[in-house]
């Protein structure tokens, strides 16, 4: 059957939780886990599934979530947790009249694919089930609710929580991840005939099932065999097992396309970065955001990399950039730091403890020692000797300094902004420049040196003998 005749379902992601066990003051849902809030990697899975309409139930910290989600979705507010069957019913207002699929997803399960939230909708839309959701085995289960199965047909007929669980059900290794494709209005319905008469005193959302099959309804239970999916996070260290799973698949990824991964075990990618084929990324590197690499480059190691770009063949050592960029064959580091705005032409030079800011660098412009470049432009084929400093800052406002094409910046000159030095400039070292330079000048601005003959070797005797 063609998928693309089904209407797309709307989607419920619960995230108004606490999530005590985080032992936290961030909200549990925006932990990251390879740089991106668990919360949006769910976002993410359901926007991959097709799902256009999402709406997010926040409640504990739901300003700052709200915030990170933006209006990329909906959201529905649960003053108080009362349990996810409560939290469900507070998104009525906005999907009460929807008459489709409703997929319903836990916020702290950031591991859950597209393809399986895809395929419930598929199979309740295909089958009318009431409800299809997702199960999975573990050896251990403790914690989670136990899925009862009718012995005869195989459809599952109660979620119970671990709590509530007699001995005997507490055996049950089938449990529930809290992924569920609903008929919309058949769940709202059995949800306002669910109670809170249970050891937790909560409204369950998988109580609606002992209602459903008390109206004859049937209930799917997709049986998965990738437990990792499902991995919900309550505590730092179920959050450091899932980063070290999410981060190994985007490397592999990343891998099997033709980028060289020295060492996964340091390096850290997130999920939008892109890398051309043959670049090597060596040891200790972590490259975040939208940051795309191009083919045949050199990166680390020990370097931090975020929203940046980069072409083809080059070499980043030991350095940091962000919201940078720099054309094919630019060399940067070791020690040094592209700030938000750097913006190097092809085969630009930066060497070692170089910081430059909101600065656009010309094509084949070298800066290889000891330099800070803010709020500036270079042309191209200029040169800027070790230890330049733009002063850019006069304690209230940021000024430019504009730099000709073809220009020698000698060592330890202080261009005092708003300067504009022309094409062809040599600027002579230790200068304090405070005055524009016009183009092919020689720009001297330092006290003349004066050399008094014999000065000091008299000096010292006199001293040698005045002392003994
Ligand atoms: C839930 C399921 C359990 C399942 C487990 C999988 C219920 C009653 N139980 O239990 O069967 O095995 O998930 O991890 O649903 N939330 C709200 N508002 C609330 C309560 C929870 O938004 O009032 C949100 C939480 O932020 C969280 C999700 O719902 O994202 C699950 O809540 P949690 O308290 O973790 O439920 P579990 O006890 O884990
Ligand atoms: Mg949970």
């Amino acid at each position: 059957m063609s998928t693309a005749r089904i209407a797309s379902p709307a989607a419920l992601v619960l995230a108004a939780g606490q999530g005590t066990r985080m032992k936290s003051d961030l909200p549990k849902v925006l932990h990251p886990v390879a740089g991106v809030p668990m919360v949006q990697w769910v976002v993410r899975a359901l926007r991959q599934a097709g799902v256009e309409r999402i709406v997010v139930v926040i409640g504990h910290g739901g300003d700052q979530v709200q915030a990170a989600l933006g209006d990329s979705v909906e959201f529905a507010w649960q003053r108080e947790q009362l349990g996810t069957g409560h939290a469900v019913l507070q998104a009525r207002e906005q999907l009460g009249n929807f008459d489709g699929p409703v997929l319903v997803v836990a916020g702290d399960v950031p591991m859950i694919s597209g393809a399986t939230l895809r395929g419930l909708w598929e199979d309740q839309a295909q089958s009318g089930a009431a409800c299809v959701m997702s199960t999975f085995e573990l050896e251990d289960p403790t914690g989670y609710g136990r899925i009862l199965r009718d012995t005869m047909h195989g459809g599952v007929t109660a979620v119970v929580e671990h709590k509530d669980c007699s001995s005997e059900q507490r055996k049950i290794t089938e449990v529930n991840p809290a992924i569920y494709c609903f008929d919309n209005q058949r769940m709202f319905a059995a949800l306002d005939q669910v109670g809170n008469d249970n050891s937790q005193g909560e409204y369950y959302l998988p109580d609606v099932i002992k209602i459903f099959v008390k109206q004859g309804e049937t209930i799917k239970g997709v049986l998965s065999d990738d437990p990792d999916e499902f991995r919900g996070i309550n505590d730092k260290w179920q959050l450091a097992e899932a980063g070290a799973i999410v981060r190994e698949r985007i490397l592999k990824s990343l891998a099997v396309s033709g980028v060289s991964i020295v060492d996964p075990g340091s390096t850290h990618i997130g999920p939008d970065v892109m890398i051309g084929k043959d670049t090597v990324i060596h040891p200790n590197c972590v490259i975040e955001g939208s940051t795309s690499i191009g083919a045949g480059c050199q990166i680390g190691p020990n370097s931090w990399i975020k929203d940046s770009e980069i072409g083809d063949s080059c070499r980043v050592f030991m350095s940091h950039m962000e919201r940078a960029t720099m054309a094919q064959g630019c060399r940067l580091g070791p020690f040094s730091n592209l700030r938000p705005g750097a913006v190097l032409k092809e085969e630009a030079k930066i060497g070692n403890f170089v910081e430059i800011k909101n600065s656009e660098l010309g094509a084949g412009v070298s800066a290889s020692h000891l330099t800070y470049i803010g709020d500036a432009s270079v042309g191209d084929g200029t040169n800027i000797g070790a230890g330049t400093i733009t002063c850019n800052y006069d304690g209230f406002s940021k000024h430019r300094t504009e730099i000709g094409r073809d220009c020698f910046v000698g060592s330890n000159s202080t261009l005092v902004a708003p300067i504009t030095i022309g094409d062809d400039v040599l600027v002579a070292a230790g200068s304090v420049l405070t005055k524009d330079v016009p183009s092919g000048a020689l720009a001297v601005a330092r006290s003349r040196q004066e050399n008094k003959e014999d000065w000091f070797v008299r000096w010292r005797e006199w001293k040698r003998g005045s002392n003994g």
